[in-house]
């Protein structure tokens, strides 16, 4: 049987978004997260991708708990986490970290590397003499060298940062680690060494990553299995080689054929949709992609919201007409 390490069930998470200056019958609602399910087999890396604003972090932080998720479960090893109080967290916490977009916002700029990496030890009481060979094998292991713990985080590059970071989020072992584009902010040139310092922890490590991003180059280069977010719902999920053979979801589709970076530090890919991108407040029942989507049949797509449905080999769709017909 499958070792589920994490297992999301039908999680929602809406942001209150009119300040509370609406009654409680006309107040607006963010629809975030809605009614999202999947798991995390242990080893894996599972890619989560969508367009900015699709609610992305927010997954990875509700799976975290950093942020309280309005309705579902989560469970961690077959235990429901998310009704467990912030005390009996505690030791769940340990295994699950997490690894953000900006390296130098992650690090306080006033201490030296070595002193934020100590400062972890301390935290969970490790002896020193433990965390300090822990440290010198985790920074031989990203390919720096410990010079790099005397230095201030303004004198490292963005590369050698991210690199720290996940040395960092490494030291305590965890079972589990969320990746919130761990690559974005960086230039091109630098990415592929984080992508495989990714790939390399898996291989070696048998490390179990979500990893979020907005790129499908990169999720593909990286992720076994992918789950393609628009506006707070999965819309397709699959394995990653299976998704990109067999796209059944025009989204995806889109985001496939979307034209690569004109500049390396561009945020966002474009993407050659029509319509303009809906927000995800108070949404109607019907499909959300549907005032974009290329495939849009009035009825069933303006009326009905599709369901995420299995179409066999662990592959998912929710479109009332997916692209071809799966070969399995
Ligand atoms: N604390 C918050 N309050 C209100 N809206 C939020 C909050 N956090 C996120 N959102 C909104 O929720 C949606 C999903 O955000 P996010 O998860 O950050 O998307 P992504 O990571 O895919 O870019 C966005 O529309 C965002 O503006
Ligand atoms: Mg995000």
């Amino acid at each position: 049987m499958a070792d589920k390490i994490i297992e999301v069930r039908d999680i929602k998470k809406y942001f209150r978004v009119d300040k509370g200056k609406l009654d409680k019958a006309r107040a607006k609602y963010l629809h975030a997260v809605d009614h999202v399910s999947f798991s995390i087999e242990r080893g894996e890396i599972f890619g989560v991708i969508g367009e900015s604003g699709s609610g992305k972090s927010t997954i990875g932080r509700c799976i975290l708990r950093l942020l309280e998720i309005d309705s579902g479960e989560i469970l961690y090893n077959g235990t429901n986490i998310s009704e467990l109080s912030a005390k009996q967290m505690k030791q769940y916490r340990r295994n699950m970290q997490m690894i953000f977009q900006n390296p130098l916002a992650s690090f306080n700029p006033k201490k030296t590397i070595g002193a934020s990496f100590s400062e972890i030890g301390k935290v969970y009481k490790i002896p020193k003499a433990e965390i300090d060979k822990k440290i010198h094998e985790l920074v031989a292991y990203i390919n720096l060298t410990d010079d790099v713990l005397t230095r201030l985080p303004k004198e490292l590059s963005g590369g050698q940062l991210q690199r720290l970071a996940i040395a960092r989020a490494l030291l305590v072992q965890p079972e589990f680690i969320v990746a919130d584009e761990p690559v974005s902010a960086l230039d091109v040139s630098v990415q592929a060494q984080i992508l495989n310092l990714m790939i390399n922890l898996k291989k070696d490590k048998g490390q179990t990553i979500l990893f979020i991003s907005h790129d499908l180059t990169v999720v593909r280069h990286v992720c076994d299995k992918v789950a393609v977010v628009y506006l707070g719902v999965i819309v397709e999920m699959g394995s990653t080689e299976d998704v990109y053979k067999n796209v059944m979801h025009p989204y995806t589709q889109a985001l496939i054929s979307a034209k690569p970076k004109e500049h390396p530090l561009e945020e966002k890919e474009r993407i050659l949709l029509e319509g303009e991108v809906p927000n995800a407040i108070n949404v109607k029942e019907g499909c959300r992609f549907a005032n974009r989507c290329p495939r849009f049949k009035e009825g069933l797509c303006s009326e009905r919201t599709p369901k995420l449905k299995h179409v066999g080999g662990g592959h998912y769709v929710a479109c009332h007409y997916p692209i071809g017909q799966k070969n399995i």
